[in-house]
Order: structure tokens, then C-alpha cells, then sequence
């Protein structure tokens, strides 16, 4: 049989490098897009191994001009549109471009699709964040979306964009509604790696103080290299449906932080309320978490908990890896790094 032809967008993102590995492991030929920035480490897919595995081609998700000459060239089986301005807080000072990626982009891919090959299969990164203030104690696939951020809405747009271009032009088009996930390679500026971060570095006499906003935001956290699979398996099954991935527990980011305290062994008691809330670090009697306004949001997504009965139903897929078990991932992975100066 001929090798599966696969385009990831976003691939030198946190999900991008593990779909790749993942895909690799299929057997799958592996085209990758990349923008031209000044920074190109792809420092995930080199920590993976996998970087000349890969096939890179320049190109912003923006620009359809240079994507259309880019599916021509392949002809690709399936497609994974990870690519996004992924960060929240950034999309309440970066709305425009916010939306020019995460809802024109997505529209870019599906126009080609419908014009060039309606073949092509589409996986699309939705996010529970579309849920927002949603009044639900659990989310599941009916849940009303309540959009809290311009990423959220922009994400809103591309979901409901792919399931008309299923609807009206019949093109295997899905969005996998992911919860939270987290992994040694997700990015510093997201919550759970900043604490595991920043508290090691902490551990290890490299930062004096940790910075952090609304520390009582609760969120269903699950393990990124779990949740891959539920993308590929998505575009594997008969007819084209949308499905929640999601660990079902939820804890507050104050919870994550007394787990990470708890596996590096810091001794520490939380003292004050509000805005002057700390976590002291008693042996050395001096603040090593303080609160900063200038990290909370214009408006919070307070709490996601997510149902996927569905995928565990019809996909097969269950989460594998507790918070508990996350948290030492992540810790190990910043204990290796920061022993050798790698962050
Ligand atoms: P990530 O680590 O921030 O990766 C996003 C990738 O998109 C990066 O490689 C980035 O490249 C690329 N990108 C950004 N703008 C682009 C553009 N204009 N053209 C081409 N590439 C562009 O995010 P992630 O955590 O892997 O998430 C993957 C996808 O899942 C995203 O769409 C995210 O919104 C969605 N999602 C994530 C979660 C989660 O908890 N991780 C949950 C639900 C949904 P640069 O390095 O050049 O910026
Ligand atoms: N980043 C960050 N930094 N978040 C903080 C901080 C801080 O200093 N202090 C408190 N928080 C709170 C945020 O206000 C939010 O409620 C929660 O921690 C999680 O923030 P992030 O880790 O930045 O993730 P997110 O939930 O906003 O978005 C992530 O998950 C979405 C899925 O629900 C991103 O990966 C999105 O791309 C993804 O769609």
C-alpha cells in the first residue's frame, strides 16, 4: 500500500512535533509548514529526533497563494490544521491577527480543499475555550458555546466554518474539541509549564519569585501525547463527527502548583488573600509565589471540565495519564534542563 501523505500545520508547535512522531510511527510521509521567523530552532522536533524526518515548507497559514502551490505539490491524504495564535492572554492585545490565523487560516485550508481535492481529509483544532461561560457543570459536544476571548471567538468561526464545509460540500471535515494538554514541550508562557519552570528553577537557587495571576481558574489538564492519538483517530472512522477530548477531573491551578511543591519536596505554607495572596518557602522564610495583576485577563474562562463519553465510545480513546503523573513529566523534564542549562 502507498505511504499515507500527511500535512501539519503548526508543526513545530507543542501537538504538531508529537502528531509527527506519532504519524512517523505510521508510516506516514510528513510534510510540515513553517513561517519564516527569526527564530527556527524547531527545538521540539530536534528533541524528538525527528527533524530530518520531516519535510519543511515555508509558508504562513495566512498566505493561500503559497498553500495552494503547496497542496498542489503533494496531493495529501490528510490534513491537521494546528497552526494558531495559540495563547489567550496574547489574543486580547493581538485580536486582528488573531483572527487572520485562527479563523481566516482554517478558511484557507478548507477553500482549497473544496476547489482542489474533496478528498482530502480535515482535522481541525477547536479548543474548549469556545465554551467560556457556559453555566455547565461538564462540557460535552451540545454544550452552547459562550466565547470569552478573541482567540476563543476566532476559534468559534473555524469550528463552525468546517462543519458547514462537511455539511454543504461533503468533505470529511472534523474538530476535535481538546481540553487543556500539557507535556515537557508545551510552551513557557502556559500556566502549567511556567509553574513546573519556574518552581524548579526555584528548587535549584536559579529564580528568586514566581509571578502569577488568577491562581483559583480551574481546568481539565490531560497529557498532550495522549490526546495525538485521538486526532489520528478521528480522521480513521467512517463518517466525519465533531468530539470532545478531555481527562474529565478538574483542579485549580493553585492545586497544580501544591503538587509541584509536594514532588520538589519545598517546604512552604500559602499565606494572605486576593492580590496579596504568597506562597513562602519557610525554610528560607521569603516569598517564592506572589500574585500580579498584570496577569490576569479582561475576561476568564473560570472553569472547563470536560465529557468525552463520545470519543470513549466511538473512537476507542481515554485519557492515560493523571495530573499527578503529568506534573512528574513535566518536573523531571525541567529538573534535566535546568541541571544543564537548557531552558
Ligand atoms: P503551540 O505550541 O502554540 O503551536 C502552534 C503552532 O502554530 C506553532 O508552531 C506556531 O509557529 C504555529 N503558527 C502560529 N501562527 C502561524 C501562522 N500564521 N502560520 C503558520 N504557523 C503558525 O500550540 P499547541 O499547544 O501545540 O496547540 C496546537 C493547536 O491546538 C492550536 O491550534 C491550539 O489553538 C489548539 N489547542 C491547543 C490546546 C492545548 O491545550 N495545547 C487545547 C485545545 C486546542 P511559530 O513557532 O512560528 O509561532
Ligand atoms: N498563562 C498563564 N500565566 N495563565 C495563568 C497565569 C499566568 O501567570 N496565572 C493564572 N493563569 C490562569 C489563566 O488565567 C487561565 O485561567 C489558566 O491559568 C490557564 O491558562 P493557560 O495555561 O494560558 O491556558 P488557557 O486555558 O488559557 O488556554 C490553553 O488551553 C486552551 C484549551 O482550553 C491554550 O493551550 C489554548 O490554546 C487552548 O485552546
Amino acid at each position: 500500500m502507498n505511504k499515507k501523505t500527511a500535512l501539519i500545520t503548526g508543526i513545530g508547535g507543542q501537538d504538531g512535533s508529537y502528531l509527527a512522531e506519532f504519524l512517523l510511527k505510521k508510516n506516514y510521509k510528513i510534510v510540515g509548514i513553517e513561517r519564516r521567523s527569526g527564530e527556527r530552532s524547531n527545538w521540539r522536533l530536534k528533541k524528538l529526533a525527528i527533524f530530518d524526518k520531516v519535510i519543511m515548507e515555508d509558508s504562513d497559514i495566512k498566505e493561500i497563494g503559497n498553500l495552494i502551490r503547496i497542496f498542489k505539490k503533494y496531493q495529501f491524504n490528510e490534513v491537521y490544521n494546528l497552526a494558531a495564535q495559540s495563547f489567550v492572554k496574547s489574543s486580547f492585545d493581538n485580536p486582528i491577527e488573531t483572527y487572520q490565523v485562527n479563523a481566516i487560516g482554517t478558511l484557507n485550508l478548507l477553500e482549497i480543499i473544496r476547489t482542489q481535492n474533496r478528498n482530502t481529509k480535515f482535522y481541525q483544532a477547536s479548543t474548549s475555550e469556545m465554551f467560556g461561560e457556559h453555566g455547565k457543570k461538564i462540557q460535552n459536544e451540545s454544550t452552547n458555546f459562550h466565547p470569552r476571548s478573541p482567540y476563543a471567538s476566532a476559534k468559534a468561526f473555524a469550528h463552525h466554518t468546517v462543519q458547514n464545509y462537511r455539511e454543504a460540500f461533503k468533505i470529511f471535515a472534523v474538530s476535535g474539541i481538546l481540553f487543556n494538554h500539557e507535556s515537557p514541550l508545551r510552551g513557557e508562557e502556559f500556566i502549567t509549564r511556567k509553574i513546573s519552570l519556574g518552581l524548579t528553577k526555584i528548587k535549584c537557587g536559579k529564580q528568586k519569585v514566581l509571578k502569577l495571576g488568577n491562581i483559583y481558574a480551574k481546568r481539565d489538564w490531560g497529557y498532550a501525547k495522549d490526546y495525538i492519538e485521538a486526532m489520528w483517530k478521528m480522521l480513521q472512522i467512517k463518517s466525519p463527527e465533531d468530539f470532545v477530548i478531555a481527562s474529565g477531573k478538574m483542579f485549580s491551578v493553585k492545586d497544580f502548583i501544591n503538587k509541584c511543591i509536594k514532588i520538589l519536596k519545598i517546604k512552604t505554607l500559602w499565606t494572605g488573600k486576593g492580590l496579596n495572596e504568597k506562597l513562602i518557602d519557610f525554610e528560607k522564610n521569603k516569598p517564592i509565589i506572589i500574585i500580579d495583576k498584570k496577569f490576569f485577563r479582561p475576561s476568564e474562562v473560570n472553569s472547563l471540565k470536560g465529557d468525552s463519553t463520545k470519543a470513549k465510545k466511538i473512537l476507542k480513546w481515554y485519557p492515560k495519564t493523571n495530573l499527578d503523573e503529568l506534573a512528574k513529566i513535566m518536573i523531571n523534564s525541567d529538573l534535566e534542563r535546568v541541571n544543564k542549562n537548557q531552558y
